[in-house]
């Protein structure tokens, strides 16, 4: 397999693009966007769809998927050259997580756990040494990150951490229990919100880099889960588990707003999973209707198949034009929290209309395992809830919306 990096250099440069974002527009994608897309469709199709129903039903995590990922430079694709990412832009990043999850929406989510929840808030607010020290190693696919914002007793509400963080001498110890953490059992290093100043509230949140394993530091139970069955997804347990000083990422009381900018990249890419596995729903069904006969001729032929394929195109391509401009407006440096909540919205919904009416039109042959369809369906569901339920997402949206006009 090449590597991006090699495969995108081959490309031509169109006015070094990637310097430019302001230069491209919705309508189609740059060529070297393409040509991504290429790359990782050719490996979603070829590696990950093969696979994709074993590991559901195995629960293995997918190490080899992982590896190769790594080795194509997926594991670091948009963090920095010099820490070993690929270095590419947000739009990469999801064009690259929608032909993931179309082959496989569980190693689409290890994917988008690792890339933009664990090396996202340490790139945009790492020292050079931490970066050195806790991105490096991360970004060729051989150590998995995960992030810890969540707790048993707030999930939507997450400035209610209960976690603390305290400074004794020159180390952090840590005390609370997080919840629904995706990689964890894999995870060589996590992104922990503790807080340092109860009074303060969320303006006293924290984030910290712990390493993983850690002394005070263990694992719970792996959940069984409806879908992306082969993910990892337990508590991490902080009992005096003790960090030096100097993992505290950004200023003490900054943990909340990096927990926020974090979720508004990693929304794009939960967009951009429902919009994968809304596309294999659609595959799927037109691949059935084309071969499966009723009256006489291909069920592709009949009215209400067609009614139900163009509502299933319609919400997906809407979708996924709206997290092309979540993408875009981040790699232009502008405010894309809106953005990043409608794309999620609109994909998650798309996601689980398209596998709902996938199963429809395959019929007996949806409701079982022997077709992708049933699959599609339960690992949809997942994106109406991580990274901010849908009810969530229309807070931050009509929030966003209401400050637009000035009230
Ligand atoms: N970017 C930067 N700052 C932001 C922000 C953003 N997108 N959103 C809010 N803030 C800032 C505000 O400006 C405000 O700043 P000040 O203190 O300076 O005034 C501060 O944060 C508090 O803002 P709000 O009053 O709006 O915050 P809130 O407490 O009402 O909560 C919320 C807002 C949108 C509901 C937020 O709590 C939220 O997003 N909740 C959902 C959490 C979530 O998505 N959890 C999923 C966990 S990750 C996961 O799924 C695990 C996994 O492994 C996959």
């Amino acid at each position: 397999m090449v590597p991006l990096r090699h495969v995108l250099r081959a490309a031509p440069r169109l006015g070094g693009l990637w310097a430019r974002p302001a230069a491209r527009g919705l309508a189609t994608l740059s060529e070297e966007h393409r040509m991504l897309k290429k790359t990782c469709g050719d490996f979603a199709d070829s590696v990950l769809a093969p696979a994709a129903a074993g590991y559901d039903k195995s629960h293995e995590f997918p190490a080899g998927h992982v590896r190769q990922m790594g080795e194509l430079g997926l594991m670091g694709i948009d963090s920095p050259e010099e820490y070993g990412g690929a270095g590419l832009d947000t739009l990469s990043y999801a064009v690259a997580m929608e032909e993931i999850s179309r082959g496989c929406a569980a190693t689409g989510t290890i994917f988008s756990a690792h890339n933009s929840l664990y090396l996202g808030p340490l790139k945009y607010n790492a020292t050079p040494e931490q970066l050195q020290r806790h991105m490096q190693p991360f970004t060729g696919g051989q150590l998995v990150g995960c992030f810890a914002l969540s707790e048993p007793g707030n999930g939507s509400d997450a400035g209610a951490a209960s976690t603390t963080a305290v400074l004794k001498e020159d180390r952090w110890v840590l005390n609370g229990t997080k919840s629904w953490i995706t990689n964890s059992w894999e995870a060589s290093g996590v992104v922990v919100f503790a807080t340092t100043d109860k009074a303060k509230k969320h303006r006293g949140i924290s984030a910290f880099i712990v390493p993983m394993p850690t002394p005070g530091l263990s694992l719970g139970k792996k959940e069984d889960k409806l879908g992306i069955r082969a993910t990892s997804t337990a508590n991490l347990i902080f009992e005096d588990c003790e960090i030096p000083r100097e993992n505290l990422l950004g200023k003490e009381g900054d943990g909340f707003k990096i927990a926020m900018r974090t979720l508004d990249n990693g929304r794009i890419g939960i967009a951009a999973q429902g919009v994968g596995i809304a596309q294999a729903a659609i595959d799927c069904a037109i691949d059935y209707a084309a071969k499966r006969n009723a009256f006489g001729s291909p069920i592709l032929k009949m009215q209400c198949i067609q009614s139900k394929l163009a509502d299933m195109e319609l919400r997906t391509e809407s979708a996924r034009l709206l997290m092309y401009k979540a993408s875009l407006l981040k790699d232009e440096g502008k405010n894309f929290t809106k953005m990043a909540a409608m794309s999620k919205l609109a994909a998650s919904e798309a996601a689980t209309f398209c596998a709902h009416q996938c199963i429809q039109i395959l019929g007996g042959m949806g409701y079982v395992s022997d077709m992708p369809a049933e699959r599609l369906y339960r690992d949809a569901r997942i994106t109406e809830i991580y990274e901010g339920t849908s009810e969530i997402q229309r807070l931050v949206i009509a929030g966003n919306l209401i400050k637009e006009y000035g009230l």
